[in-house]
């Protein structure tokens, strides 16, 4: 997996410098020269966004803004934005799955490999784009983390509407899992066994949701963000790997950027995504790295509840890009697809994972 396109780094460029005013270097984009006048040169990167399955829009729609010269973390935050809209996404922004009281909590973060600023929100509710208030946090303040009422109050000064954010599919879904969760509870369920929640619910129970999206744009930058309405029917207050940087996301100009989705706690007990960072930077590619940190987790998973027939019975996925534009995905089960796009449409690709699924 990862694929492996020519680009020039920033360092490239100084290195080279002088060859390319004399137009002798392939991949810098050099216009013809006027007689008398000095070359002018474009340092220009391929432009490559990679993003969980359910990112096709969202890389997509950063891959046209970073071809128009945009910068990369502005393209991640439209490209989840549309995600964060979309009703029939249940595991992000409006529709998402609520907490266990029918409370739809969002977490959020972003991070500028330039700048290495960062900035987040966990446990927002009523707010429908958290990734843009996470972005707010970050060029607004000189704090990185909001939490609760007062990401809520940060958000509401910046002007943000409050809405309610469970849609009636959702709502349908947690009155679901209320009626279905024990049979000595007050409910009288139809059916209380297991085998008969719906495909879908069984999904997100099981899988969560989550979108992280990281872009590396024209210029040579990376940025990336990660938002999710967190675990399905969570405890009120629960917030998981998605705003916290270094577990949910992380993004380095020197080597790369990573983040991911599935079970956080996981990430969270591993600063999983800052791991898959410094394997880069120790010189695996964006899937290596990614399979080393989906081995670390499993290594540190060691207890029975996370484990059935013998492999573990949650799933974390890693999306990775490096400096080069070279990206890859894996998973700790089989299955999983991501989506990707590197200047020819947005495309699903299979992750590289460690178990087969059973
Ligand atoms: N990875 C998303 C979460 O655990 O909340």
């Amino acid at each position: 997996m990862g694929t492996s396109i020519r680009k020039w780094r920033r360092r490239d460029f100084l290195r080279t410098g002088v060859q390319a005013v004399a137009g002798s270097v392939i991949g810098l984009k050099v216009s013809t020269p006027v007689l008398g006048a000095p070359a002018i040169i474009t340092n220009s990167f391929t432009p490559v966004a990679i993003s969980s399955r359910n990112g096709m829009a969202a890389t997509a729609k950063a891959i046209e803004i970073v071809e128009n010269g945009g910068d990369c973390l502005d393209a991640a935050v439209a490209g989840v934005k549309i995600q964060e809209d979309d009703p029939e996404d249940t595991s992000v922004g409006y529709g998402g799955l609520p907490n266990e009281r029918g409370v739809v909590q969002l977490d959020a973060s972003v991070m500028h490999g330039e700048t290495h600023r960062a900035g987040a929100v966990g446990a927002l509710e009523n707010i429908r784009y958290p990734s843009e208030v996470a972005k707010l946090v970050m060029e607004r303040t000189n704090r990185v983390l909001l939490v609760g009422k007062g990401a809520l109050e940060f958000a509401r000064m910046y002007g943000f509407k409050e809405e309610n954010l469970l849609t009636e599919r959702a709502r349908e879904l947690w009155q679901y899992w209320i009626e279905n969760r024990s049979k000595f509870d007050d409910y009288m369920t139809p059916k209380e066994d297991i085998e008969n929640i719906p495909p879908q619910l069984r999904h997100y129970i099981e899988n969560g949701g989550t979108i992280n999206l990281n872009v590396l744009d024209t210029h040579g930058n990376l940025g990336g963000c990660t938002t999710t309405s967190g675990l399905s029917f969570k405890i009120p207050g629960r917030v998981g790997d998605s705003p916290i940087i270094g577990a949910g996301l992380y993004v380095d100009n020197e080597f790369g950027a990573a983040g991911s989705t599935g079970r956080g706690e996981a990430n969270l007990q591993t600063c999983a995504s800052f791991l898959v960072v410094e394997e880069m930077g120790r010189g695996k590619s964006p899937t290596d790295a990614c399979i080393e940190v989906c081995r670390r987790v499993v290594e540190r998973s060691k207890v029975e509840y996370l484990w059935r027939n013998d492999i573990p019975a949650f799933n974390v996925n890693f999306y990775a890009i490096n400096t080069k534009g070279d990206f890859g995905c894996a998973s700790i089960l089989s299955g999983t697809e991501f989506t990707v796009n590197d200047g020819n449409g947005s495309r699903y690709v299979d992750a590289a994972y460690l178990y087969e699924r059973k």
